[in-house]
């Protein structure tokens, strides 16, 4: 929903430049947190994958 100024969940053009900075760098940065996100996204037993798929579905 684009709570305390998160990209929303399918404005691609929000994801755009976060994409652009690479999946393996946003996956690394979900884990330590950035910003108002809490450090892996409120998520304690999310693997990288979990997060890279959670990724593809918000940016789409
Ligand atoms: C598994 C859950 C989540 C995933 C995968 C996720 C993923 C991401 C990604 C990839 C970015 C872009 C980072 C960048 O530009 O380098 C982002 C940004 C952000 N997210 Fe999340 N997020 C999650 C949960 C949350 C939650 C729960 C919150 C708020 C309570 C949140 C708040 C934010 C905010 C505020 C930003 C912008 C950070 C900034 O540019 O300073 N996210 N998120």
């Amino acid at each position: 929903m684009g709570v305390a100024g998160a990209p929303k969940v399918h404005d691609a053009d929000a994801w755009k430049p976060r994409l652009a900075q690479g999946i393996d760098t946003l996956i690394a940065t979900v884990k330590t947190g950035k910003g108002a996100m809490p450090p892996g996204g409120m998520c304690t037993d999310c693997t990288d994958e979990d997060i890279k798929k959670a990724i593809g579905f918000m940016s789409k």
